[in-house]
């Protein structure tokens, strides 16, 4: 059975530092604890919060019935083709350790995405990126429990339904319990260094020109980025991007550049745009600035931090002032990325 604790504190596991209770936390360890776990869930009342490292949430503060947390470990090699290596890690691996494992057993592919907070069952809920990668490009297939049904299903990357920020788990929250997760891994690795931030970086280390880079090169490199532009949340608590970068309509885009030409923008596959949210709110003057216990990072806009006993509430408030001026001034919605309980 899972281990079972009464009237927990969920403080210390939500890497805003948010307080909020549970009635029950349940620590689950195999997919068949997770079955098991069911029992606990009121099939009529709320479904369960399934907490991973509780990296990308937003606790309200009001009282959770069931959480259910994930610590289902495993990692291992399956298979070996002669371009690919499949990867099988269970969901409750922390992601970077897991990232540098796979580096130190030499299957390279997932470097980009160092350091991300969370665990590799939480990787595909919100499809994590970062420096010109998705998850979603390294992901074979995962397995995941239907908490309404007990059944564990097997998920082809194509069912996932993957896009930026998002997947079908993060439209059902709840439902689906990942238990482990398969990816599938380059033999013939190519870095990925279209980033210009990365570019950058590596080319100040003197990396790359004279000899081949290598993937250790390339996640020493984004673990510097990291550290140097977003806090670390065990002395600043946050969940990293607020909000997801607007996508827009080219022509509102065109409008936009005319009255700000700094305004960055990336040209989208299908034809719109993607902007900075951290520069909307650096123009509108949030940078660095306080509403309460909550704030807008100094090195970083787009991360909202909790100075010190911050609460759901006091997150939400600066959220939505951040989401007024922006609105006001550029005509932009801007999207909140984690996910609300
Ligand atoms: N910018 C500002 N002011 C700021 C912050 C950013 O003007 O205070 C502008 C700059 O022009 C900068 C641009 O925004 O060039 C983009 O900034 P950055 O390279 O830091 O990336 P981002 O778009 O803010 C995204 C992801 C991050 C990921 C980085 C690096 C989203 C919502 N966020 O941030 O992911 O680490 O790219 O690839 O897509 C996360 O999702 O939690 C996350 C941290």
């Amino acid at each position: 059975m899972p281990c079972v604790q009464t009237d927990a504190d969920l403080t210390a596991l939500n890497t805003f530092g948010l307080p909020a209770r549970a009635r029950r936390l349940l620590r689950v360890r195999s997919s068949e604890e997770a079955r098991r776990a069911r029992a606990f869930l009121d099939p009529k009342g709320d479904p369960g919060l399934i907490l991973g490292g509780g990296s990308n949430i937003v606790l309200r503060g009001e009282p959770i019935d069931t959480v259910l947390k994930v610590d289902i470990p495993g990692r291992r090699r399956l298979d070996e083709t002669e371009t690919s290596i499949l990867i099988e890690a269970g969901a409750g691996e922390v992601w970077h350790d897991f990232v540098r494992w796979t580096l130190d057993c030499g299957w390279p592919g997932l470097e980009n995405l160092s350091l991300i907070p969370g665990t590799v069952g939480a990787a595909p809920v919100q499809n994590i990126g970062a420096y010109g990668l998705e998850v979603a490009e390294r992901i074979d297939s995962l397995d995941a429990l239907d908490l309404t049904k007990g059944e564990l299903e097997r998920f082809e990357r194509d069912a996932c339904q993957f896009d930026y920020r998002d997947s079908v788990f993060k439209r059902q929250p709840g439902r689906w319990l990942i238990t482990a997760v398969r990816f599938r891994l380059p033999r013939r690795w190519q870095p990925l260094t279209r980033y210009d931030e990365l570019a950058r970086e590596l080319a100040e280390r003197g990396l790359g020109d004279s000899s081949p880079l290598t993937p250790l090169q390339v996640s020493d490199a984004v673990i510097a980025l990291r550290r140097r532009k977003l806090p670390d949340p065990a002395e600043l608590g946050n969940a990293g991007s607020f909000f997801k970068n607007p996508v827009i309509e080219a022509e509102r885009c065109a409008a936009l550049l005319a009255a700000h030409p700094s305004l960055p923008h990336h040209p989208q596959p299908d034809g719109r745009e993607k902007l900075a949210a951290g520069w909307l709110i650096e123009q509108c003057g949030w940078k660095d600035r306080r509403l309460g216990p909550a704030g807008c990072y100094a090195r970083h806009a787009l991360i909202l931090v909790n100075h010190g006993g911050a609460t759901g509430a006091d997150i939400l408030r600066l959220a939505a002032n951040i989401q007024n001026d922006v609105l006001e001034r550029f005509g932009v919605q801007l999207e909140p990325e984690p996910i609300f309980i």
